[in-house]
């Protein structure tokens, strides 16, 4: 190829640098002829300024023109390690009317070249292995927590339940004065446990093999919450419908509604209100958590399901995106509707046959 893009001086110095050994007697176009087939995108660059460039340079960072043009501009450095090894950098970009790639670059000095001013740039496009990369780092992340999550809930769980049965031992024999105080201390440490089956549960799989009652989870999840809602000022209110057996696990279900309407107290003021519907129409199972809260800016929107991504001092991160997955897996979507300010809509729909 030679479109008036390649400056003769760059081949020349190309066959050297890449080791690209001609054997015909037109050295040069062969060489040529090898960079415009390769597969990776090349630049060779002398004093900061692109000499020559192969068409899948010019491919894969969306520019027709690339001779002539500073590295500077394409956000590239020119820098080599000082040991004179290649140095290798990745970078976003997105060239105009295409979807954002992510490359991979190596830039070396040139061999052959004296003053050392000459510098080669290979490139990938690397956005595949950028995914792969993210999914094994969360496959990872899930991974430690499922490792560590049993033995911390296996740790709490067994003391509060030797305490549980300690205290209905003595409810028996208390006097009527101290039952009343003994019965609350027993609704809370009831409400713990349940809790507690949550955190476990929610990593797990929302769909199970036999139908179970899927209102009440819905209204325990709430129900559990309902004492710190008070303790904020805010109205937590349950409408959930009556609805047919479902093959659910109510521990997971319970888990789900339990991280929306934690999240939607967390971010719902004295004076507000979340409320939490149900119901189950047309072979979709439907859950809402609305809240008038302060709602998330487009960023956090758009991060919210990521495992963990929180904006809470005290946040794992790790309620949504279980949350979501759990949905995404049984089938099902996880939609959230937020505006700043006016707070947040967490949808769940998820189709589902029924027995009735
Ligand atoms: N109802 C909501 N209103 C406003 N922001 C919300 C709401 N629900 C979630 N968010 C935002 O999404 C982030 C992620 O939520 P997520 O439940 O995954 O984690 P978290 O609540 O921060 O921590 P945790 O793992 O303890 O639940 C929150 O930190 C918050 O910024
Ligand atoms: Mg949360």
């Amino acid at each position: 190829m030679d479109d008036g893009r390649t400056s003769s001086l760059a081949r020349t110095d190309l066959a050297s640098a890449t080791g690209v050994r001609a054997v015909s007697s037109d050295g040069a176009a062969v060489t040529g002829r090898a960079l415009d087939c390769l597969a990776a995108g090349l630049l060779v660059a002398r004093r900061g300024v692109i000499e020559y460039a192969n068409p899948r340079a010019h491919a894969l960072l969306g520019r027709a023109l690339l001779v002539g043009t500073a590295f500077a501009e394409l956000g590239l450095g020119t820098d080599v390690a000082a040991s004179g090894e290649p140095a290798r950098f990745e970078l976003e970009i997105q060239p105009a009317g295409q979807p954002p790639r992510q490359l991979g670059f190596t830039i070396s000095s040139c061999g052959d070249d004296p003053h050392g001013e000459t510098r080669l740039v290979l490139f990938q496009d690397i956005s595949q292995l950028a995914t792969l990369r993210t999914e094994r780092d969360r496959l990872l992340q899930l991974a430690a927590i499922n490792a560590v999550l049993p033995s911390i809930l296996h740790e709490i769980r067994n003391p509060i339940g030797a305490i549980t049965t300690t205290i209905e031992v003595m409810i028996e024999e208390a006097p009527a004065a101290t039952q009343a105080d003994l019965h609350a201390i027993l609704t809370v440490l009831r409400q713990l446990s349940l809790t507690l089956q949550g955190v476990g549960a929610v990593g797990r799989e929302l769909r199970c093999d036999r139908p179970c009652v899927v209102d009440l989870p819905i209204e325990e999840a709430a129900r559990v919450l309902e004492a710190k809602a008070r303790s904020r000022g805010v109205a937590l209110v349950c409408r959930v419908e009556s609805m047919p057996l479902l093959q659910l696990d109510p521990a997971v279900l319970r888990a789900i509604v339990g991280n929306l309407v934690e999240n939607a107290l967390a971010a719902t003021a004295a004076g507000g209100r979340v409320l939490v519907t149900a119901h189950y129409g047309g072979g979709v199972f439907r859950v809402r958590v609305r809240d008038n809260g302060r709602g998330m800016d487009p960023q956090t929107l758009a991060h919210a399901t990521d495992l963990f991504f929180t904006t809470k001092p005290l946040g794992s991160g790790i309620g949504l995106s279980l949350c979501a997955r759990a949905v995404q897996t049984a089938g099902g979507q996880l939609r959230i509707d937020s505006h700043v300010g006016l707070g947040t809509t967490v949808d769940i729909e998820l189709p589902i046959a029924s027995d009735r």
